[in-house]
């Protein structure tokens, strides 16, 4: 079975597969994490053929790190952004060289440091002076050489969900322009420590790529400003946040990855260092679905409520973010689709915040009946939690039909 696109018509043309696929798995299996690697492979080429051509593509490895994802990401010659020393051992596990990959993170602990050293990895991206002066300590004490980036906060606003927006100067996240006088002295006399570049990341699903354009514009003046001080800068990592439609299907992706390399372009066309990106959810959130089975159909007076065996502790974003997800109704039988009502798609959990979806109208939706909720393949999987002791979702990979082991 191929999935290559989530869009409405091509889950109901391979319906049937999927709920024959979950029936012979047992139905105590479900809920079900599905995702598409054919079609990942696609993103994964279409990413690389709009960036300018002096691009290192590294994979925010915190949106999927499904072990057939990450091979499908390295099979194409892809490295990898990683925030914690458990997500750079992930990474290691999966076959990714050291050197392929970014270490960020805003809150870097000693151990998690000293494993980035050992391992020796392109660079490690500093969120703080203290965080550079731990950096610099612990690379005296191993006696290793290490790359760095100083994360600036280009102050920016993103226009995003608050809780994603990292650009800002109210945000945790990057340093302050001032703060660079300081830090440069701090590597004068640290010359295990070398400065490779400069990096930011305004935020996560921006569907506006003028920040993105405002705020590399504000990070190329600091590398000039650097580079004419006789510092020999290599890496403009411009972070990720490339976002996208919840509301429609795939293809309309296209058209703004074309945009984001067409800007890029255009900025960079005399730049001639190396840069870095770290797209997450462009590349994976459309290529996972997750599989549910209705449970109970409950209506009163007010609401049509479906009932589910997932939620908000397999699938936090509708509640953590008020996101849209296309949920759509699997084997769906045509007969009732005259029957259609407005339905809200509910989890088992003990919160009235538990919803996937609000006020979607469906047709009659039936008791043991199936339904796909869409683009779940970033910050899916790897957000859900087992609250209220209920188990995880398992995770099955697609490619050229065959289900992968
Ligand atoms: N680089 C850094 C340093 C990041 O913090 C992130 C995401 C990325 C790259 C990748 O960003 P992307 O291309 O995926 O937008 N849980 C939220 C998203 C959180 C993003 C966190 N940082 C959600 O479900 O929308």
């Amino acid at each position: 079975m191929g999935f290559q696109k989530l869009n409405d018509r091509f889950i109901l043309e391979q319906s049937d597969n999927i709920v024959d696929l979950i029936e012979c798995y047992d139905l105590g299996n479900c809920p079900v994490y599905v995702y598409d690697i054919d079609g990942l492979d696609q993103r994964i080429s279409e990413f690389k053929n709009v960036v300018p051509p002096n691009t290192e593509i590294h994979y925010a490895l915190k949106a999927n790190c499904n072990k057939h994802v990450l091979q499908s990401i390295k099979s194409q010659g892809v490295g990898l952004d990683v925030v914690s020393g458990g997500e750079l051992k992930q990474g290691l596990e999966a076959g990714f060289k050291a050197s392929d990959i970014v270490f960020s993170g805003v809150g870097k602990t000693v151990n998690e440091i000293e494993l980035a050293i050992n391992e020796g990895v392109k660079q490690i991206n500093v969120e703080s002076v203290q965080e550079l002066e731990r950096i610099c300590f612990l690379s005296r004490k191993l006696n290793k050489p290490i790359n760095v980036a100083f994360r600036m906060n280009p102050d920016v606003d993103a226009k995003t969900h608050p809780y994603i927006t990292t650009g800002f100067r109210e945000n945790k996240f990057g340093m302050d322009f001032l703060e660079i006088s300081n830090l440069v002295e701090i590597l004068k006399n640290n010359k295990n420590v070398h400065l490779s570049g400069l990096t930011m990341h305004i935020g996560s699903q921006l569907r506006d790529i003028k920040p993105l354009e405002d705020a590399t514009k504000r990070l190329l003046s600091l590398w000039d400003e650097l580079i004419s001080q006789g510092h020999k800068l290599e890496t403009l990592d411009l972070g990720g946040g490339l976002g996208i439609d919840y509301k429609d299907s795939t293809e309309s992706d296209l058209a703004n990855i074309q945009l984001y390399g067409e800007m890029l372009k255009s900025l960079l066309k005399d730049f001639n260092g190396r840069i870095i990106l770290e797209p997450g959810r462009i590349l994976v959130a459309r290529f996972g679905a997750l599989i549910t089975k209705i449970q109970y159909i409950k209506e009163n007076r007010f609401k049509n409520f479906a009932i589910v065996d997932t939620g908000m502790h397999h699938l936090m974003r509708p509640c953590l973010y008020q996101a849209y997800h296309r949920i759509i109704p699997l084997k769906f039988d045509s007969s009732h689709a005259s029957d259609e009502k407005l339905y809200d798609i509910v989890g088992p959990i003990c919160e009235s915040s538990d919803v996937l979806g609000k006020d979607r109208l469906m047709g009659h939706l039936r008791q043991d009946d199936y339904l796909a909720v869409c683009d779940v393949g970033a910050y899916g999987h790897v957000m859900a939690n087992n609250y209220n002791t209920h188990g995880l979702p398992i995770e099955l990979a697609y490619s050229k039909g065959q289900l992968l082991k």
